[in-house]
């Protein structure tokens, strides 16, 4: 029965995106929209006599003819490969078996690699006191992903400053799997309407003409987002932001810098499910502006000091070469033609001090995904110290009050290879990139 039902479903959704599909290049799987739908459904959950669901026998089917016991298992069928020696374009997840302890994860691309979900680190601060730990749980979105061994957060039960359910938690809460959501030339997004030729999120990729759109930055889910399975009343309110990634974003920054070009309305989207976050109430809550309305950064003059600032104690930079990828900002526009120019010849750009709306958003302290660090941070925020005697770890002490528990490759993965020699030999937690007119 339940077999048949979807069958019939499949056919008359078929007919609605086919005609997107049909248009787009080969050489991608998304395309911006919906892919193959053989990539991520199967019929009679058989592949060559081989059930494709672990967790259910070979003709048996999963929930919506999935090939995986849930969606974020058929995500990380591709997002996800054991033995990967990363950092591998679209990989986001490390394998379990490829990160003993003290080997980090291995992906590094903006979200961030959700193998910190696995990462629990244990650390003893000064002599006679109890070990403090920072548990993997802690360390970003926690994904339903039972085939990949990814559990809900055992901390939440819902989004902080919302009440989205961390046990609905996955790749498709976020993205729309089937990539309907499309910018058009007059910028404008939607569900529907002209066919998506290819992905909108890159630099190199297309923009939308007369006749055909692009895919929002990364198949985000828009206006009236939420998983067919989810019940309730979650259905997003806000459209995905403007940003634009360059083309090899899975990179080690040893070397340079890794520049997404966020435009406008992160905070937004995230807002989607975090409504009120840092924003309302509660006596300890952290309150900070986020936002292109009290988050500007020409307000107190910080895009002035987030320029000249390059380490503690070092003043001497120009908006030229001042960008941080450990604290990025949005620049306040959604031209695609700037922000594509952004981060193809000007990578190292930093806030405007005299135009433009640049701004702190969720992402300027925030991964997406996931972070070595707890709260999903970019940098560690519960330490006085991110380098202490020239080194992000202290992994030989027997008391670690600043690397806490880390090892010199998980923190310097963690920091996305940027080397601890590029900050001060005592630097303190990166708010001061944006305040160093601060208490110093
Ligand atoms: C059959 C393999 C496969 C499956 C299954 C798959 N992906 Fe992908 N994904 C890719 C490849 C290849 C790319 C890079 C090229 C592209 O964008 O198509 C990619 C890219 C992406 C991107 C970036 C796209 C952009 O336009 O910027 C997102 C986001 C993404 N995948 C999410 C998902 C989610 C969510 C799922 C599960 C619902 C999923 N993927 C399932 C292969 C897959
Ligand atoms: C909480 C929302 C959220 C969840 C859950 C989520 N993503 Fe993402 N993802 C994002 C956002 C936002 C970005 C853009 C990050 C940026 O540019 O800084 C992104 C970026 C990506 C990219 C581009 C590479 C990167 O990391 O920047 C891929 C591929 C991707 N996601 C796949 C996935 C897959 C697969 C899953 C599940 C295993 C997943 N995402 C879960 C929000 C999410
Ligand atoms: C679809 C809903 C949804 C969206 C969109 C979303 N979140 Fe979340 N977020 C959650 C839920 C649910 C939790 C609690 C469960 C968990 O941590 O996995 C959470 C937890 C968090 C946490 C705490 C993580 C931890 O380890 O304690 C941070 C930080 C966060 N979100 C930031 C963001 C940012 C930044 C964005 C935008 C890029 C975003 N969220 C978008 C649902 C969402
Ligand atoms: C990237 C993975 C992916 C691809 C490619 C994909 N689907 Fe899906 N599909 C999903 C997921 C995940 C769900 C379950 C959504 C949920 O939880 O509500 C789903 C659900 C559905 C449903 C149930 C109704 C709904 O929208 O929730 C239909 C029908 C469907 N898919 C048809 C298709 C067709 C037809 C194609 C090919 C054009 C396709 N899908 C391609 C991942 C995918
Ligand atoms: C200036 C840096 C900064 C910005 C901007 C920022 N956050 Fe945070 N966020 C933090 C820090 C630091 C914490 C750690 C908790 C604390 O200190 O209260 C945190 C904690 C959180 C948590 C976990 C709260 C909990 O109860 O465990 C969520 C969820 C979150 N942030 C979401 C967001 C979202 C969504 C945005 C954008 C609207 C955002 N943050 C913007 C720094 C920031
Ligand atoms: C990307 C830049 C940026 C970063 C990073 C940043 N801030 Fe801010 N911060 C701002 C801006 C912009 C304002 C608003 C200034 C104004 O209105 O004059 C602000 C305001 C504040 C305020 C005053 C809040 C109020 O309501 O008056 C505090 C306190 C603060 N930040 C603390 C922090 C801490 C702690 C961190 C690190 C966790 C941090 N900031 C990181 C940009 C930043």
């Amino acid at each position: 029965m339940r077999h048949t039902h979807h069958k019939l479903v499949v056919m008359s959704f078929l007919t609605t995106v086919v005609i997107a599909v049909a248009s787009g290049k080969a050489k991608a799987f998304h395309q911006g929209g919906a892919g193959e739908c053989e990539g991520c459904h199967t019929m009679h959950n058989s592949s060559e006599g081989m059930p494709v669901t672990p967790n259910s026998p070979a003709g048996s089917v999963g929930t919506y003819l999935l090939k995986g016991s849930d969606a974020s298992s058929v995500c990380l069928g591709c997002h996800q490969k054991s033995g990967d020696p990363g950092p591998t374009s679209f990989h986001v997840s490390t394998a379990d078996t490829d990160m003993p302890a003290g080997s980090p994860p291995r992906q590094l691309t903006p979200g961030g690699d959700f193998g910190w979900l696995n990462k629990t680190y244990t650390w003893i601060p000064t002599l006679g006191a109890s070990p403090l730990t920072s548990p993997g749980d802690k360390h970003g979105h926690n994904l339903v992903a039972q085939d990949y061994g990814y559990f809900p957060d055992s901390y939440k039960t819902t989004s902080p400053g919302g009440f989205y359910p961390a046990a609905n938690m996955g790749c498709t809460s976020c993205h729309d799997p089937h990539g309907r959501y499309r910018r058009f030339a007059d910028g404008s997004i939607a569900k529907d309407g002209k066919p998506i030729k290819e992905s909108g999120s890159l630099a190199g990729g297309q923009e939308p003409d007369t006749q055909q759109s692009v895919g929002v930055y990364r198949l985000l889910g828009g206006v009236g987002y939420k998983p067919g399975s989810l019940g309730g009343g979650f259905a997003f309110i806000y459209n995905p932001p403007a940003a634009v990634a360059p083309d090899t974003y899975n990179r080690s920054e040893s070397l340079t810098q890794t520049r997404v070009a966020y435009g406008s309305g992160m905070s937004d989207w995230c807002r989607n499910c975090h409504a009120n976050i840092h924003k309302d109430s509660g006596p300890t809550q952290f309150k900070h502006p986020a936002d292109s309305n009290a988050g500007q950064l020409r307000r107190s003059n910080i895009s002035a000091y987030y320029d000249k600032y390059v380490k503690d104690g070092d003043l001497t930079g120009i908006e030229s070469n001042a960008y941080l990828s450990l604290v990025p900002f949005e620049l306040g526009i959604a031209n695609y033609a700037t922000l594509k120019s952004i981060v193809t010849t000007t990578p190292t750009l930093g806030p405007s001090t005299t135009s433009d709306s640049p701004a702190v958003m969720c992402l300027s302290c925030h991964r997406a995904h996931a972070s070595g660090w707890d709260d999903s941070m970019r940098w560690n925020n519960k330490t006085t110290k991110i380098v202490h005697n020239g080194k992000y770890s202290q992994e030989s002490d027997p008391f670690q009050p600043f690397g806490q528990g880390r090892n010199t490759l998980e923190a310097q993965k963690a920091y996305y290879d940027i080397p601890a020699t590029f900050f001060a030999g005592e630097q303190n937690p990166l708010c001061y990139k944006c305040h160093s007119s601060g208490t110093k």
